[in-house]
């Protein structure tokens, strides 16, 4: 079976680098991957460049993992970053699909749709949230999806990309590009290597 790449901060079977340098910012064929805390809205704008937004921000339980992860020393909340998370879907205002558990489907803005779903990599079963679009094929698991999401549009953005299982999933030919951030530079990282090991391979 292809080895997933996927941060999570549940206790799976899948590996978590931590002894990687992290990165700031690569960019290779228009697909581009940098650090950025979506709390601190000064980057917002790269993903204006995106057509569609997806993406897996963390669930209550990994938040404070992830924190640490990404050596973040203040005293954010939970609630503060889902208000952040909630004007940012405001502020980029394209369509946007985000997996959320029912906790912070409380705290985001009223999404136009809310379906069923199973995260393909934990087989867990969850919600994604739609804003700004019709849905018109069926939802099942999270890879179907990014299927579809390819069919419809040519750039995903995702600013909790951790490794990248998505975006990866998502540039199925070369019409397709990511932008793509994480508040970790070890997963700007991982996304770096990918994206060379991607193009070397392809090119
Ligand atoms: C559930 S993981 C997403 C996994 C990802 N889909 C993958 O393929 O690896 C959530 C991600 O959100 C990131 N994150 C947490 N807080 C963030 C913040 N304030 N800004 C940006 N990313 C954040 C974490 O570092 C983590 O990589």
């Amino acid at each position: 079976m292809k080895k997933e790449f996927y941060h999570t901060a549940m206790k799976i079977n899948i590996d978590t680098f931590d002894d990687v340098m992290p990165e700031e910012y690569f960019e290779k064929n228009k697909n581009i991957v940098f650090r950025y805390d979506l709390m601190n809205f000064d980057k917002v704008h790269y993903f204006q460049k995106a057509d569609v937004i997806y993406s897996e921000p963390p669930f209550p339980h990994g938040f404070n993992i992830f924190n640490e992860r990404a050596d973040i020393k203040d005293q954010r909340s939970y609630s503060d970053f889902a208000k952040s998370l909630s004007l940012s879907i405001q502020n980029i205002n394209k369509p946007t699909f985000l997996i959320c558990g029912k906790i912070l489907l409380k705290k985001l803005p009223e999404a136009k749709n809310v379906f069923p779903i199973k995260l393909s990599v934990h087989k867990l079963d969850t919600f994604v949230a739609v804003w700004n679009y019709k849905v018109k094929f069926k939802i099942s698991d999270t890879d179907s999806l990014i299927k579809n999401l390819a069919h419809e549009f040519n750039t995903i953005g995702d600013f909790c990309c951790g490794y990248g299982n998505n975006i990866f999933k998502f540039i199925v030919n070369d019409q397709k590009k990511f932008i793509a951030s994480d508040i970790n530079g070890k997963c700007v990282a991982i996304v770096k290597k990918r994206l060379k090991d991607y193009c070397d391979q392809k090119y």
